[in-house]
C-alpha cells in the first residue's frame, strides 16, 4: 500500500480548543514508523491550511464558524481526491470530526457506490436545525449524505457524497431526537453499545461486511474513526466523551477484521485532543488502531 497522510488542524467544529493539535499528536506518537513497518510507503502530505474563527453561530444558517470550515473542507476534498486519484490510501488525521465532509468530499468521485463505516459514539447527523450547539463536528455524516445546510452539503459542488444506506454506524450510545429521527427514516444500519454487548464485535463487524460488501454492493469503504467511539478510559484525549464505550480490545478486533475483509479503502482518524488528554494516550490508541487496521499482526 502507499499512503498518503493528510493532517487536519481543525478546532472550529465544536466548542474545546487543542484539537487542532491531533495531527501533531498523532505524527508524535510514531504513526509514519508503525506503517512503514508494515512493508508500506508512506507520504506525509503535510496539512491543511485552517483559519482563524471567532466562535459565533452565523444566524443566517446556525452554524458555528461556518465560513472557516466550508473553506478548509474544500480544499481537504480537492487534495484527498488528488491524492485517491494516484491510487494511494487516503489516512486523514484531524482534528474534529467536521473535516468529514471534506474528506468524503474528496474521496466520493473516485467511486461508484461508496460505503462508509462511522465509529462513533455519536451519530453526527444534526442539521442547522436540529442541532443543540451550531457544532458543525456534529453534522458530517448527515451533510456527507445530502442532509442539511446546502453550506455542507455542497462541499466541492455535489451532493450526495454517500447513499444514506450505505452507511453503517458503530458504536452509538448518544443521539440527539432529531438524529434519532432521521436514522429511522433513512433506515441507516447502526450497531449501537446494545448490539455489541449483546452479539459481540466479531459479529457485529462480519455483519456489517457482508452488508456493506453483499447487500449493498460497494466498491470501497471509508473509515471515519472518532476516537470518542472508544471508552474514555482508553480514549480520554477528546472533547465529547460518553462512558460505556467500545473496549480497547474490540476496537482491535474490529480493525484486524476490516483489514482481513480487504474492504477499507480510506480512513480518517478525528478528535484526538491533545489539551485534554494523558501523556499522549488516546493518540497512541490510534496509531494502535492504525496498525491493525493496515496488517498489523503479533505473529
Ligand atoms: N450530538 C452533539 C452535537 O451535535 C455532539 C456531537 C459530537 N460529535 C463528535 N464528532 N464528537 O452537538
Ligand atoms: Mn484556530
Ligand atoms: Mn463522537
Ligand atoms: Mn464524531
Amino acid at each position: 500500500l502507499n499512503v498518503s497522510i493528510i493532517g487536519v488542524p481543525m478546532d472550529h467544529g465544536q466548542n474545546r480548543r487543542g484539537v487542532d493539535m491531533g495531527p501533531s499528536a498523532i505524527r508524535y506518537a510514531g504513526v509514519v514508523d508503525r506503517i512503514e513497518n508494515l512493508g508500506h510507503t508512506v507520504k506525509d502530505e503535510g496539512d491543511i491550511q485552517v483559519g482563524h474563527a471567532d466562535g459565533q453561530v452565523d444566524t443566517d444558517t446556525n452554524l458555528r464558524n461556518m465560513t472557516v470550515i466550508t473553506e478548509a473542507m474544500e480544499a481537504l476534498g480537492e487534495k484527498v481526491q488528488a491524492v485517491t486519484k494516484t491510487g494511494n490510501f487516503p489516512l486523514v488525521l484531524g482534528g474534529d470530526h467536521s473535516i468529514a465532509i471534506g474528506t468524503l468530499a474528496g474521496i466520493s468521485p473516485n467511486h461508484e457506490n461508496l460505503g462508509v463505516i462511522w465509529y462513533d459514539a455519536h451519530a453526527d447527523m444534526n442539521t442547522s436545525e436540529t442541532s443543540p450547539s451550531g457544532n458543525i463536528h456534529g453534522m458530517p455524516l448527515a451533510a456527507s449524505f445530502g442532509h442539511g445546510h446546502e453550506k455542507l452539503t455542497q462541499i466541492r459542488g455535489f451532493a450526495p457524497k454517500v447513499k444514506p444506506e450505505n452507511i453503517v454506524i458503530i458504536g452509538a450510545r448518544s443521539v440527539d431526537p432529531g438524529e434519532r429521527e432521521l436514522i429511522r427514516e433513512r433506515g441507516i444500519k447502526v450497531y449501537s453499545m446494545h448490539e455489541i454487548d449483546k452479539m459481540g464485535m466479531d459479529f457485529v463487524i462480519e455483519d456489517s461486511i457482508r452488508y456493506l460488501k453483499e447487500e449493498r454492493g460497494t466498491d470501497g469503504v471509508h473509515l471515519s474513526l472518532d476516537l470518542d467511539g472508544i471508552d474514555p478510559l482508553y480514549t480520554p484525549g477528546v472533547g465529547t466523551p460518553v462512558p460505556g464505550g467500545i473496549s480497547y480490545r474490540e476496537s482491535h478486533l474490529a480493525m484486524e477484521m476490516l483489514h482481513d475483509a480487504g474492504i477499507i479503502t480510506s480512513a480518517e482518524f478525528v478528535e484526538v485532543n491533545p489539551i485534554l488528554d494523558e501523556k499522549n494516550r488516546t493518540a497512541d490508541v490510534a496509531v494502535a488502531l492504525i496498525g491493525s487496521l493496515l496488517g498489523e499482526k503479533l505473529l
